[in-house]
């Protein structure tokens, strides 16, 4: 099977190009390499034979043409996203632009070549996507997001995702084209941006800097080990029923307070401070705008209907990420020198 993969020098989307060439299929990774993207996420499997690159933005029609008809696939894992909700705070265009009209333009270069290769069964276009746009839910933890959660997206990053994730319906009932679709979870692991919540607690807590939480810490969120969600997307892909969405998570809620306390705690063990723990470094900062309380995926029909479960605790997961991060300096020292990272964004 050969795979398009958008947004494969990103976190996740590397992490599905990594396993994907590790199972032994052919992988065309579409990335435009964005601040976000990081290409040596991806060395090592580039060198494999299964494997090219193409640096091309999904917002570029005639290049996507291009790019179907050199590689002729059988599935595309359309991943390429702005993926960070303060930067959508800040400067909501490029969100518009790429998550709305790069997705259509995805789906309308996928539809001429599919229409073009006679229609086939088996072609897939997997739209992944985020638990975020089912909105914020209340407190009370009998209450999961489930496949039929109505929509109620609140950041412009959350928007621009549920209106991609509509298109992609559309062009299914409209057009026929044989789509899957999935919503995750926060994920977290190796290769993750360092703006995000866990590298920065991570590298901060390093640097002896204060780890800023927003408001109280009481938002909660449902983690995910982003090797898990590779896996899980990869299962989706080959397994998946048409026209159909699967909810991916893994049953980890934590508040952010909690969640940074678990770091820390690992942390003091893996590389004490000369004196005190991590946790003396915690600072509550002014809360994000429209900050979600609550996230949280009941994902009953990807574990009943396909046989998915994560591998790893949320303990296990994170032990291995503190470790990644601590081996693997040069690859975040490099990052920390891009444009807006280490800073506050998003204050409204
Ligand atoms: N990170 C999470 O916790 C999470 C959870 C659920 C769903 N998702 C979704 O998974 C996908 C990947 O998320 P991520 O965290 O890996 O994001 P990321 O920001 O780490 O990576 C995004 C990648 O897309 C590329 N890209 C951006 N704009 C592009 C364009 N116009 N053309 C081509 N490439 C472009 C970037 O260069 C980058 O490599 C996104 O669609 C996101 O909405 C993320």
């Amino acid at each position: 099977m050969k795979l398009l993969i958008t947004g494969g020098a990103g976190f996740i989307g590397s992490a599905v190009v990594r396993q994907a060439i590790r199972d032994n299929l052919k992988v065309v990774n579409v990335d435009a390499l964005t601040y976000a993207a990081c290409i040596e996420n991806v060395a090592s499997v580039s060198n494999s034979p299964n494997y090219s690159f193409e640096q091309v933005d999904i917002c570029d029609r005639t290049e996507l043409d291009r790019v179907f008809s050199e590689h002729q696939p059988d599935a595309v894992m359309h991943l390429a996203a702005e993926s960070h909700v303060d930067r959508s705070i800040d400067g909501p265009s490029d969100f518009i632009e790429t998550n709305i009209s790069g997705t259509f333009n995805m789906l309308e270069a996928a539809r001429a070549y599919w229409v073009d290769k006679g229609k086939p069964e088996s072609f897939r276009f997997h739209h992944i996507s985020t638990d975020e746009v089912y909105g914020s839910l209340p407190d009370d933890k009998s209450i999961l997001f489930t496949e039929d959660t109505a929509y109620d997206p609140r950041s412009p990053y959350s928007a621009s995702k549920a209106a991609s994730d509509h298109l992609v319906r559309a062009w299914h009932e409209t057009y026929g084209l044989p789509v899957v679709l999935t919503n995750c979870s926060n994920n977290y692991g190796p290769y993750h941006f360092p703006e995000k919540l866990i590298p920065v607690v991570i590298l901060n807590a390093l640097a002896g800097k204060e780890l800023p939480i927003y408001g109280d810490g009481s938002n909660i969120r449902d983690w995910l080990y982003v090797e898990d969600h590779a896996d899980a997307l990869l299962t989706v892909i080959k397994q998946g029923e048409v026209g159909r969405t699967y909810n991916i998570g893994g049953e980890n809620e934590r508040t952010n307070l909690e969640l940074v306390k678990t770091i820390c705690r690992i942390l003091d063990e893996y590389r004490s401070r000369e004196s005190g723990s991590y946790q003396d470094l915690i600072t509550f900062v002014a809360d994000r705008p429209g900050h979600d309380a609550r996230y949280a995926i009941d994902p009953t029909r990807i574990s009943t209907e396909l046989g998915w479960r994560p591998s790893v605790t949320i303990e296990e997961g994170l032990r291995k990420t503190v470790q990644w991060y601590l081996d693997n300096e040069d690859w975040w020292r490099a990052l920390q020198n891009r444009d807006g990272v280490g800073k506050r964004l998003g204050t409204g």
